[in-house]
């Protein structure tokens, strides 16, 4: 098979958008993966998978919410392959609303995808390659774990909180041979932007109605005009072949420029960009 690495990879999210492309991608350089989908029939459906050049891609079942249905995709790919090397941990989704019309109930749902199942699944992935001495995590994170924007305030705090777990990860596992690496999208075409959850006081009576709608009218366009996510899977192909992957890796070029300007620029000058942009 010469060059075909046929490391065995754990995507969650894998029905649609980035974790799809990223599934695809993978199997189609002979990658064993198993994606996930809620969706998905019960785990030994043999129908789900699909051959993909020297690789093949299998869509199990998993809600990263669910402790139990955690364990099970794990013990299922360990069932059949008895290791995982690599873990994209890509599942989420996005809330956007302001702050004060957010219910608790609703900032709790959305870190419960965003942030606890990625800790869900990392609890559950790390033992293996631990005892493997080697592996590769990569976490999903977003710009908006870098810039948080107005209006998905919820959603870019489980992105902050996301990248600080992974920053300590990084050196906690660094001993065993454990690679942690944050991808950092900007706005990308997937169903991401039909699937957004708009809180429920943000209607009519809102107080922040018209700057909530314009805020949220720049978000769709730059989501519906951004890049196909065929874009942050080359990306994460770029870093199963470094040997040292860095901590973090922007997606895009002007997202990478405004990155790099958050450094050097005020911090004021740099909310009042984000405001121009989003309110
Ligand atoms: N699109 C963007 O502009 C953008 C930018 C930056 C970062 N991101 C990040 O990229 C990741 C993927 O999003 P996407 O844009 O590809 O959106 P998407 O097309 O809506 O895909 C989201 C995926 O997550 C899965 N998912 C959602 N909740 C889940 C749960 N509780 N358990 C298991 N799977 C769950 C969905 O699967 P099922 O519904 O089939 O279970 C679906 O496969 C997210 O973490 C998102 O925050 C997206």
């Amino acid at each position: 098979m010469g060059n075909v690495n046929e490391d065995v990879v754990l995507v969650t999210g894998a029905s649609s958008g980035i974790g799809k492309a990223i599934a695809e991608r993978l199997a189609r350089l002979g990658y064993r993966v198993y994606g996930t989908s809620r969706k998905q029939k019960p785990l030994d459906d043999k129908s789900l998978e699909k051959q993909y050049g020297p690789g093949f891609f299998k869509l199990i079942q998993l809600d990263v919410c669910n402790e139990e249905s955690v364990k099970n995709a794990v013990e299922y790919v360990l069932e059949k392959e008895g290791t995982i090397d690599v873990l994209v941990n890509n599942a989420g989704f996005g809330i956007a609303g302001s702050v004060e019309d957010t219910s608790t109930e609703e900032a709790q749902k959305q870190f419960d995808t965003n942030f606890f199942g990625v800790h869900r699944m990392l609890r559950h992935v790390l033992p293996v390659m631990r005892k493997n001495r080697k592996g590769t995590i990569i976490n999903i994170s977003s710009v908006a774990g870098i810039f948080s924007i107005p209006f998905q305030s919820v959603y870019s705090a489980s992105k902050y909180a996301l990248e600080a777990l992974s920053e300590a990860l990084r050196v906690e596992v660094k001993p065993f041979g454990i690679k942690v690496v944050l991808v950092e999208p900007g706005d990308t075409r997937t169903e991401f932007t039909s699937r957004r959850q708009i809180v429920t006081a943000a209607g009519e009576n809102s107080v922040y109605k018209e700057s909530f709608e314009r805020s949220l009218n720049t978000m769709v366009r730059d989501e519906i005009n951004g890049p196909e996510p065929d874009v942050v899977a080359k990306v994460v192909i770029k870093i199963l072949r470094r040997k040292n992957p860095p901590v973090r890796v922007v997606v895009g070029a002007s997202y990478k420029a405004m990155v790099i300007l958050k450094r050097f620029i005020p911090a004021r000058f740099v909310e009042y960009i984000i405001g121009k942009l989003y309110s």
